[in-house]
């Protein structure tokens, strides 16, 4: 069934099978057999860019951290830190800030996930070590997963967020922004708010199953025509999100085109390296 057959606007998913189809914009294989609230929550998703005044509650931060504190972390390391930015009356959230923070200024909480190193850092040095084991790429991905964990957390409560990875345009100007030490790395900002309901937001489509699962090797050769199959799913989304550009394809080859149009992040490494990660 294409999307098209779908109404985008504000609709609210109601059933498991309606919210698996409205994830993919067609049937696909997963069955609604087991089904919970976690896994409500979790096909529900969708970004959200229009918030209300509202507060978001301390309460709520406080839970919020400790749900991204759950997440997996490589050896214990737990190599990550989050800066919590508020902006009352949805104002500008950091003074100065670059063009990437108040750009999406027009929200009440601004997290801010940092890879950070510094603070196991000066454990090894103040025991005399050099922390060489902290000196690769994995020592990146640990902001990751508890920042989603928390956007899981934030999205169950009824919240909305957004993940703003603009501030990686500008690593060392959200650094000293926000008094981040050496080794201490803004991998991606995160919008927080009460969803305004004058605003719909639609859940975005993905990829068919069929290209993303593969079972026991890697499929090199994956259904070519299930890319046009999703070609045709995601351009009446666009469309109706008010975007010019027809079918997915097209997006990530103009995504990807060249250094430049990663703004910035292709200096990115460079920028690190000079920022004090040693980055193997
Ligand atoms: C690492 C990362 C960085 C992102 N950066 C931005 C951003 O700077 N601005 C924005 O509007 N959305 C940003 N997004 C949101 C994506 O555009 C969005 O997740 C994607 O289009 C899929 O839509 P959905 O989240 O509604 O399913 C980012 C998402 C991720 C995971």
């Amino acid at each position: 069934m294409s999307i098209s057959r779908f109404a985008f606007a504000a609709e609210t998913a109601s059933t498991p099978v309606d919210l698996l189809r409205q994830r993919y914009g067609s049937d696909q294989p997963a069955s609604t057999a087991e089904w919970n609230t976690a896994l409500e929550a979790i096909l529900s998703h969708r970004s959200v860019r229009t918030y209300l005044s509202k507060p978001v509650p301390e309460s709520v931060l406080h839970l919020i951290v400790a749900a991204a504190q759950s997440a997996p972390t490589s050896s214990g390391l737990q190599a990550w830190s989050v800066v919590a930015v508020e902006a009352p009356n949805g104002g500008k959230s950091l003074p100065n800030s670059p063009p990437p923070i108040r750009r999406s200024s027009r929200h009440p909480l601004f997290l801010v996930w940092i890879a950070d190193l510094s603070r196991l850092r000066k454990i090894t040095t103040e025991q005399g070590k050099t922390g060489e084991g902290f000196d690769y790429l994995e020592s990146f991905l640990l902001a990751t997963l508890a920042a989603q964990n928390a956007l899981v957390a934030l999205e169950s409560l009824g919240l909305g967020t957004c993940y703003i990875g603009g501030i990686r345009n500008h690593p060392a100007e959200v650094g000293e922004l926000l008094g981040l030490p050496p080794e201490a790395l803004a991998v991606f900002g995160m919008t927080v708010g009460y969803p305004d309901p004058a605003v719909g937001t639609e859940v975005k489509p993905r990829l068919p199953q069929s290209l993303v699962l593969h079972r026991e090797q890697y499929q090199a050769a994956p259904p070519e025509a299930d890319l046009a199959t999703y070609d045709d799913t995601m351009r009446p989304f666009q469309t109706g999100q008010g975007m010019a550009v027809p079918g997915w394809t097209s997006v990530v080859v103009s995504r990807i085109a060249d250094a430049p149009a990663l703004k910035g992040r292709h200096v990115l490494l460079d920028v690190v390296r000079r920022m004090g990660f040693k980055v193997k």
